[in-house]
């Protein structure tokens, strides 16, 4: 084939990769290879399914349900995620709730429905790297707050008082590589500024329900000028199901259905309705929560008594984020050379900030409790041998 002439990539589409992904795929080698890789890389629920879930998507598989659902979701189903709120004191109308595909379904609605191309969205770093890129396709200008390596990463949301023209903001809470978990003063504080400012505000709850605290405060707690975004992926443990939702004020629901109609149509039936059920798991789901925090106090404790003890400590979420600087300024080149020599397998701070990730790692503790003892053990023993 004749190259020179071919078609060419739309100028739109040359967005970062996710580095997680090719330290995955190097870990698959590894395994490929016979040897045991300790996965600390993935922000994956280790937990199955919850097995009434399972149980009902067999069940439906045998009832030839109908195809296509309503493209905001199926009633059923928002209305069970209308009551999980009621049951936090949040009034939510079931007909503001879109159920899409994960909550990167309702990235890309929200993005679309609420920004043009050239508008500004600031975002707060370390964050997940896919706000960033999904903007980056739309042609919307991504102003990056960064934090400061000094503090520890600490996210200062309180900066954003320099930036009164944005568009729109991301915020998410607790957040994505750090865990930080910001304060209901904090949070009221961008609900206010946006509102005066006029900014569209995006809170990214994917982590509500994971950590130490049982109930998080929801953005939508403040008022209705807010979207707010979840998903089935991580509290309850139905990552590959594609499920998430987005609640929408009112004068969006039009759009935010014309759009959802024509990119996706609907989201998969089969998941909708079995996700109903998930809402009978909120105990088996606390269990795993349990889990996680054993992993919290152990990755902690363990991390405490190397030379990498400067770390994010966060109750919430299911990653430290871990301040390298002392010891190296190329995180990709120390999470290469960890998982060649131990297994164990960590995420390069690249991946959630261009500037500053080079100093830093995260690591994510969402795995079996056995494993995390195995995988920390290894990686204590070559932290204290190497640094
Ligand atoms: C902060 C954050 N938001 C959104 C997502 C996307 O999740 P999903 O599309 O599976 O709902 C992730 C995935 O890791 C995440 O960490």
């Amino acid at each position: 084939m004749n190259i020179k002439n071919f078609y060419k990539p739309s100028k739109r589409s040359f967005i970062e990769s996710f580095i997680v992904m090719d330290v995955l795929a190097n870990s698959k080698k590894i395994e490929e290879s016979g040897k045991k890789v300790w996965h600390f890389e993935l922000g994956e629920p280790s937990p199955n399914t919850p097995k009434l879930v399972t149980k009902e998507a067999k069940r439906l598989i045998d009832m030839n349900i109908p195809g296509y659902t309503p493209s905001n979701g199926v009633f059923e189903l928002r209305k069970s995620i209308s009551d999980y709120y009621r049951k936090k004191n949040l009034l939510v109308d079931p007909d503001c709730i879109f159920v899409t595909t994960g909550s990167s379904g309702a990235f890309l609605l929200t993005f679309l429905a609420c920004f043009d191309p050239d508008d500004e969205v600031l975002i707060f770093n370390p964050s997940y790297p896919a706000y960033k890129n999904i903007l980056n396709s739309l042609n919307i200008k991504v102003i990056e707050v960064q934090s400061d390596p000094e503090k520890n990463f600490d996210i200062d949301i309180f900066k954003v008082k320099n930036y009164r023209k944005i568009k729109g903001l991301i915020i998410s809470s607790p957040n994505n590589p750090n865990g930080q978990i910001f304060t209901r003063e904090e949070l009221g504080y961008i609900y206010e500024f946006c509102s005066e400012n006029n900014i569209t505000v995006i809170s990214d709850e994917i982590y509500h329900g994971i950590g130490e605290k049982k109930t998080y405060d929801s953005f939508i707690s403040f008022g209705e000028r807010c979207f707010v975004i979840n998903s089935f992926s991580k509290y309850f443990c139905m990552p590959g199901w594609r499920l998430g939702w987005v609640i929408v004020p009112k004068n969006f629901q039009k759009n935010f259905l014309k759009l959802s109609q024509n990119l996706f149509i609907s989201s998969n039936n089969i998941a909708q309705y079995s996700a109903i059920k998930a809402f009978e798991c909120l105990n088996e789901l606390e269990e795993n929560n349990e889990m996680y925090n054993m992993n919290r106090k152990y990755v902690f404790d363990t991390l405490k008594c190397t030379s990498w003890n400067n770390f994010s400590q966060s109750s919430g979420g299911f990653y430290s984020y871990i301040n390298i600087s002392n010891h190296s300024d190329n995180s990709l080149e120390v999470v290469n050379r960890l998982l060649r020599e131990t297994g164990v397998a960590l995420t390069p701070g690249i991946d959630f900030d261009k500037k500053n990730g080079n100093l830093a790692i995260r690591l994510s503790f969402s795995n079996e409790h056995s494993i995390i003892k195995e995988g920390m053990i290894l990686l204590k023993n070559w932290i204290n041998k190497n640094y």
